[in-house]
């Protein structure tokens, strides 16, 4: 099966943004959220995104025109019954992803695939909640979307060979760079990334060095392009700190065992660019 039309859900930072790839690549996408005023809301700012990309010279108005007359928005579940493929990406919480999942089940045509956007959560259990595990797996973007090159595609036990080699021709077809794994938290990125992000957050802790100096260390001793806590501030604390904890619940490895200062920022409501405020304040022009 080619993939055309497309389903999302979740209109936060990783929904809007697979919502831009997919419609940019010549996909139909159709953009599902609780709320039709927020969905709209996603379609405006994918508006005011390519419309920079208009003045930077990057796209043409024609094309612009043309990715904004393939998208729509919906509050209304069974508006996805035609799509060839749905991407949730919602809160990073398996309860509420598995409840989706079988919603979803019941709305979408049987043929079609259905794939998670989740950095962690194991997708078998999503899977399980459908009558068609074979056709649910991983698809996992990276933060921001339209930028980074790789899409991890996660393949369950229960995926086939046909689900996994579909979703690979999408990303492709996308302009991505896909790499497949086996369904373990973390996958390969996020399962190598974050003790490296939590030891960060230990060491300002710990004042072993100020937040400014942690990550001036990393971008020039590594040639990383963003410090540790300027990039756990791009993520989501929230979102960080649930990987965190499905790491931990599968590993059982200290390194994944989430630094209790983390757990208090997002107590605080601290979530990074998100809300405003995380380990830098972005309340400030
Ligand atoms: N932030 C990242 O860097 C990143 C990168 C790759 C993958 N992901 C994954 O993408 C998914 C979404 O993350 P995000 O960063 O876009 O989060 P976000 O906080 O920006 O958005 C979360 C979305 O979930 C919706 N939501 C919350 N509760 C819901 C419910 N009960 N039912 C339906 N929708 C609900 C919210 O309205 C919002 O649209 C998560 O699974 C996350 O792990 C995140």
């Amino acid at each position: 099966m080619t993939i055309k039309r497309i389903g999302i859900l979740g209109s936060g930072i990783m929904g809007s943004g697979i919502a831009e790839v997919a419609a940019k690549s010549g996909h139909e996408v159709v953009l599902r959220s609780r709320e039709l005023a927020t969905a709209e809301a996603m379609v405006g700012g994918l508006e005011r995104s390519l419309g920079k990309q208009v003045d930077r010279g990057k796209l043409s108005d024609e094309d612009r025109k043309a990715v904004l007359g393939r998208v729509r928005a919906t509050a209304n579940l069974h508006e996805l019954h035609d799509c060839d493929l749905v991407i949730e990406s919602v809160v990073e919480d398996l309860s509420i992803k598995k409840a989706l999942f079988k919603e979803l089940d019941l709305v979408v045509k049987d043929e079609a695939i259905l794939a998670t956007n989740t950095s962690t959560l194991p997708v078998i259990e999503m899977a399980i909640e459908t009558d068609r595990p074979d056709r649910v797996c991983g698809v996992h973007f990276f933060n921001p979307a339209p930028m980074m090159s790789l899409v991890e595609i996660v393949r369950p036990l229960t995926a086939s060979d046909a689900t996994i080699a579909t979703v690979t021709a999408f990303a492709d077809a996308c302009g991505k760079d896909p790499v497949e794994v086996k369904d373990r938290a973390g996958f390969i990125v996020n399962a190598l990334l974050f003790p490296y992000l939590n030891n960060a957050v230990r060491m300002l802790e710990n004042a072993t060095a100020s937040r400014d100096d942690i990550d001036t260390a990393m971008k020039g001793g590594c040639n990383f392009p963003m410090g540790p806590l300027a990039l756990l501030d791009l993520v989501g604390l929230d979102t960080s700190l649930a990987i965190l904890d499905a790491l931990y619940d599968e590993f059982r490895d200290p390194n994944y065992a989430a630094v209790p200062a983390l757990r208090r920022m997002v107590s605080a409501g601290r979530l990074g660019r998100k809300s405003g405020h995380g380990f830098y304040d972005y309340t400030k022009k």
